[in-house]
């Protein structure tokens, strides 16, 4: 008897094995942004936000599912290419290196359940200050890019413990001392731009990138890569890493906040629940909307 029924049984796992692959595939287009990296963001605006207006102005789309969404739960990569819900914060997936060339693997084929927040980029913002602190806590950053805006004091040497960093941007601010010794530790760094910041000086740690050269790296439209620093009192001698700082302190803290889960449900921060649907309907009806998406993925 049995044997009659295996044939059925297997078409029928068969077709839903199929069902499973479009229902991963959609599900990656929606996936939520990794937990961590929400955290962190939080924790950046909570300490940004009402620093002064400039600040304010950077991050008042660092709610929700963005200006869009406010309201809808926190999803700062959001479902619609790697530029994100929150400006400045931008998620491209994994730093794929193959036969030599690198590249993004773009959000949809990234591994992992969740999308990483990849890149921080706020240029030209008039941004004042000290470097800030709380970009320590990003887990997941290959790029920060604070170019052109007002920032002075310091730069920490807890950037060493951003492993993932492929580039540091920073010029046209107006940063003091030298670049810490342990940042020559970043194994991945390939552009470091420190250039018009004139109180800058020292030397540049062995292991940075080399000197400013043709090249290109995927996030930016600059043809060269390297470390530069022109319009600094930079010497442009190489000197010896530091060791490793201690890295402890960049841990997210367990009393971070979690992310808000919004009081308006939503896949992506575009979708608005019809008006005056409770909260639970509107969880089912973005339910029933993510299950006709899946269907007409998987069978197109
Ligand atoms: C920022 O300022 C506004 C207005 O004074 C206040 O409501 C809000 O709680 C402040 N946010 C933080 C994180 O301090």
């Amino acid at each position: 008897m049995a044997p009659r029924l295996s044939s059925p049984l297997a078409t029928m796992l068969v077709f839903s094995a199929c069902g499973l692959v479009g229902l991963t595939a959609a599900w990656d287009q929606y996936a939520p942004t990794c937990e961590e990296d929400i955290r962190a963001a939080i924790m950046f605006r909570e300490a940004n936000v009402n620093r002064s207006a400039r600040w304010g102005s950077a991050l008042k789309s660092w709610y929700g599912g963005g200006e869009s969404c406010p309201h809808c739960a926190d999803d700062p990569c959001g479902s619609h290419g790697y530029h994100g819900n929150w400006e400045g914060l931008e998620c491209r997936g994994d730093w794929v290196i193959e036969d030599g060339w690198s590249r993004w693997s773009g959000q949809k084929s990234a591994k992992g359940p969740c999308k990483k927040i990849t890149n921080f980029h706020l240029p030209d913002r008039g941004l004042e200050g000290p470097f800030p602190e709380h970009l320590k806590y990003f887990p997941n950053l290959h790029e920060i890019d604070l170019d052109s805006n007002n920032m002075f004091g310091e730069l920490p040497e807890w950037v060493a413990c951003m492993t993932n960093l492929i580039e540091i941007d920073l010029e046209e601010n107006d940063f003091t001392g030298t670049i810490p010794r342990a940042w020559g530790n970043l194994p991945q760094l390939e552009e470091v731009e420190v250039d018009d910041n004139p109180q800058l000086r020292g030397c540049i740690p062995h292991g940075l990138p080399a000197n400013e050269h043709g090249g290109k790296v995927s996030f930016s439209s600059d043809p060269k890569i390297g470390t530069s620093w022109g319009g600094t009192r930079i010497n442009g001698q190489r000197c010896q890493n530091a060791p490793m700082p201690d890295c402890s302190h960049t841990k997210i803290p367990e009393d971070a906040p979690m992310p808000s889960k919004g009081t308006v449900p939503s896949h992506g921060g575009d979708h608005h629940a019809p008006e005056g649907m409770t909260p639970e309907e509107a969880e089912e009806y973005f339910r029933q909307k993510l299950e006709e998406t899946n269907r007409v993925f998987s069978n197109p």
